[in-house]
């Protein structure tokens, strides 16, 4: 029996807490919660890609449900983080309101996929470049563990794409 617990570590969430307000570090992780690779675009591409498969490739499409609702607790993480550091949690980020341009359609189930997956190798990248750059250990943490969760979604969506390109 699946559960939403195979989409992600079974590693608790450091507790949410930073060293004190800060409005750089607050428009990082913006960037991270609603800019154009980010946890929105990622809950509502897999929603899409959910929608788009789930008659035709059930199995398949349930999958990115669950790794969605995944993506939606690191999205309410950032939130909490944003506001802690003294911002509003606004879906706004690099002079540009979040909007559903950011999303991948894709095409076929495969392309999906390959976004998909694509999507989650540029969000580590940013994770990883702002643990570098951000020095509040907590913060740091945080951004660690949410990067354990991507690398399960790295190997789930790797493994789909292996399996349906041996059919294909
Ligand atoms: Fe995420
Ligand atoms: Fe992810």
């Amino acid at each position: 029996m699946e559960d939403a617990n195979m989409y992600k570590s079974d590693l608790p969430y450091p507790e949410i807490k930073v060293n004190a307000p800060n409005r750089q570090y607050a428009l990082l992780l913006r960037d991270d919660y609603a800019g154009l690779v980010s946890e929105i675009t990622a809950i509502n591409q897999y929603l899409y890609h959910y929608f788009d498969n789930k008659d035709q490739c059930k199995e398949i499409a349930l999958k990115l449900e669950k790794i969605a609702i995944v993506e939606m607790h690191h999205m309410e993480i950032l939130a909490e983080l944003i506001t802690l550091l003294g911002e509003k949690p606004v879906y706004f980020s690099n002079n540009t309101f979040w909007n559903g341009s950011f999303v991948d359609y894709g095409n076929n189930l495969l392309d999906q996929l390959y976004s998909d997956l694509q999507a989650e190798l540029k969000a580590i990248e940013n994770y990883n470049y702002h643990i570098k750059i951000i020095k509040d250990p907590n913060i740091k943490k945080i951004l660690e563990r949410i990067v354990i969760d991507e690398k399960i979604h790295v190997k789930i969506f790797t493994d789909l794409i292996n399996s349906l390109s041996v059919i294909n």
